[in-house]
């Protein structure tokens, strides 16, 4: 392995969006969720993190960068991640550039990084879940880690909570596991990104300012002052999973969309339980609810299902194309762009396939 050589891989990750969310953690620096979660995952082309990983002798440390700006890789998170690819790498033959690295070597081998996010981050729209699993993936191409999809979300998982379903396309559960080393929480496919192809995803950027409570803390005090976040994880999201996972394999619309409404009211009303409360949404959210609902309602069957992460962006899920552009024509007509709402640009996206552009 001597001598002046580098080797780079780059990949592309889509970010994903929890229909059945994932709030709570039971094992903080293992990230073992309280629930299980599902979520769909995006077309790379509107939000994903493209990841090039280098190594080379040369390097004398690991180092990173996010959208063009050196970041700390001292977090634990990180160095769980590196640690674990690290453990699992193999040997290395690159016959044109006459490079061959040991499994031993890449103990002593330093990494560069390099991500840019296609969307704001840390604004709502999990830039963190794209942004770990693209890292995973990359680093993995890598060091030539042979583990399937499903043992890399594990690793992934350890980076952030919901980056280990940006592991797979189309519908992905994050089971919560039994295991108390987190070997059994991870990622499985529930159906690729050609089951329900009519699906359109629009996300209504309300606002892309960073937000003020992190997913992490905020789920933490969750955890720690929220008796509806011990029902919810208790006694609804067990039965709930069930019912989505019917919808999603029987493409059953009116189910999905009410199950996805209700779950991410039931996430942000946990918020509200908080102490003191979380308020993720705001105004110009809740008029958007307001919008949804009652055109749901004077359908005979739901158009379209909303839904909020950590942030007061909309996900907006619409039953096929024709639902989709009336959509976006009701979007424009109540939020017209640069009005006195803040929100200000739509991103359509569909379902996703994992790219590996390396
Ligand atoms: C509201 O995965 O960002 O988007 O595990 O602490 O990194 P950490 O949290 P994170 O939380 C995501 C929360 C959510 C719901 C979801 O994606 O399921």
């Amino acid at each position: 392995m001597a001598g002046e050589w580098i080797l780079m891989v780059t990949a592309q990750t889509p970010t994903n969006i929890a229909v059945i969310k994932y709030w709570g953690k039971r094992d903080e620096s293992l990230i073992l969720p309280v629930n299980d979660s599902i979520s769909v995952t995006l077309d790379p082309e509107h939000l994903c993190t493209t990841t090039t990983v280098a190594v080379s002798p040369s390097f004398e440390q690991d180092r990173m960068w996010l959208n063009g700006k050196e970041i700390s890789l001292s977090g634990g998170r990180f160095q769980s991640c590196l640690r674990e690819i690290r453990a699992r790498a193999t040997d290395v033959e690159n016959k044109e550039k006459g490079i061959k690295i040991s499994k031993k070597d890449w103990e002593k081998l330093h990494v560069h990084i390099s991500s840019f996010n296609n969307f704001p981050t840390a604004a709502g729209l999990a830039s963190s879940a794209a942004g770990f699993a693209c890292l995973v993936f990359s680093l993995a191409k890598l060091m030539n880690v042979k583990e399937d999809h499903s043992q890399l979300s594990a690793i992934a998982r350890q980076g952030s909570g919901s980056a280990c379903r940006s592991l797979y396309g189309g519908f992905v559960k994050w089971i919560m596991g039994k295991e108390e080393n987190g070997s059994d929480s991870l990622a499985v496919q529930l159906a690729d990104e050609k089951h329900w192809g009519e699906l359109v995803i629009i996300i209504a950027v309300v606002s892309s300012r960073q937000k003020e409570t992190s997913s992490t803390s905020g789920m933490r005090e969750s955890v720690e002052t929220s008796l509806l976040l011990q029902h919810r994880a208790k006694e609804v999201v067990p039965k709930r999973t069930v019912k989505m996972e019917e919808a999603i394999q029987n493409r059953d619309f009116a189910s999905f969309a009410g199950l996805t409404c209700a779950d991410s009211n039931q996430f942000h009303a946990v918020c509200l339980d908080t102490c003191p409360p979380i308020f993720y949404m705001n105004d110009t959210s809740h008029r958007i609810i307001s919008c949804v609902e009652k055109w749901n309602r004077s359908e005979e069957a739901p158009q379209v299902a909303y839904t909020f992460d950590a942030g007061p962006n909309a996900v907006l899920i619409a039953r096929n194309r024709k639902a989709a552009s009336l959509l976006l024509q009701r979007l424009l007509y109540y939020f017209p762009p640069n009005a006195d709402t803040d929100m200000n640009s739509y991103v359509l996206g569909d379902k996703s396939i994992l790219k590996d552009a390396g």
